[in-house]
């Protein structure tokens, strides 16, 4: 396993793949020149663009929306051996300023509404119940959203988990780029909130609910370590509650 740099505008976004060569190259744009392989056209364009910056060479800029692009582009043709080194996952404070409207359009993505439904801004941000926010970051794109509330027997009970204490926090999550589905940042964002949220409340535990179809959502969600406890039904459809630390 060897790490790849992507600098991104000066930012490195650490991209771990399954190699036996390693390769450390920085992101530019050439007017003509698109982003290809590691070790290939993008490593001879960053040699050349070191030597001499030309108008011709540009270095990409986080978060703009080309490098967004460029660096989507690229991660979407190394799929599936290349997943985000773990360093370069952080989580900010959600903020309505900053980023409901990135939310909203994340809210639309089929790839989220299949499995969240058709959730408002409102519904996703509530602060009801204890609930709080933050926005997942790689370097400093905008990738995906954390979500929790402190659950209570009322709801407990509508959902039929009367055997289950209140007093837990439940944890929703979703990556909304879809580029950046299925390489370890639902992962390690779980693992970052569940540390900071240990530490600030120490909850009796924390919780995840997933509809039992969602494969992708269980796997994730085993591999921070949470457990399948029992499944239960709402609105008609049958969901797992598990259960971590
Ligand atoms: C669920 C979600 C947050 C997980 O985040 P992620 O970054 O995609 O997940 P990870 O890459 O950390 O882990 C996914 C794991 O599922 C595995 N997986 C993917 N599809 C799978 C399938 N059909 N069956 C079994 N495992 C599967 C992957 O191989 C990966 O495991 P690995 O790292 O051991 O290879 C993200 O996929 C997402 O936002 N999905 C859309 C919205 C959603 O479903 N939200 C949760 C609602 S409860």
């Amino acid at each position: 396993m060897v790490d790849l740099l992507l600098h991104v505008g000066g930012t490195a976004g650490r991209v771990r793949r399954d190699t036996n060569e390693s390769a450390n190259f920085g992101l530019y744009k050439h007017k003509d020149c698109e982003i290809g392989r590691a070790g290939g056209r993008v490593k001879s364009c960053e040699k050349r663009a070191r030597r001499k910056m030309t108008k011709q060479w540009q270095p990409l800029h986080a978060n703009t929306l080309t490098t967004r692009n460029y660096l989507e582009t690229f991660i979407e043709k190394q799929k599936p051996q290349m997943k985000i080194e773990t360093n370069s996952v952080t989580l900010v404070d959600y903020r309505d300023a900053e980023h409901a409207g990135r939310l909203s359009s994340w809210l639309r993505s089929p790839h989220v509404v299949q499995w969240w439904g058709e959730t408002s801004l409102d519904e996703a941000t509530s602060t009801k119940s204890n609930g709080g926010s933050r926005i997942i970051l790689i370097d400093k794109m905008l990738a995906g959203y954390v979500h929790w509330h402190v659950l209570d027997r009322a709801e407990l009970d509508e959902a039929g988990l009367n055997d289950i204490p209140e007093g837990g926090i439940d944890l929703d999550i979703l990556i909304g780029e879809a580029a950046f589905l299925q390489k370890g940042v639902g992962a390690q964002a779980l693992r970052l909130t569940v540390d900071f949220l240990r530490h600030k409340y120490r909850p009796r535990f924390f919780s995840m609910c997933t509809q039992i179809e969602n494969a992708r959502a269980i796997a994730c969600y085993r591999k921070v370590g949470f457990v399948i406890v029992r499944t239960f039904k709402e609105n008609g459809r049958a969901y797992y509650f598990l259960r971590g630390f």
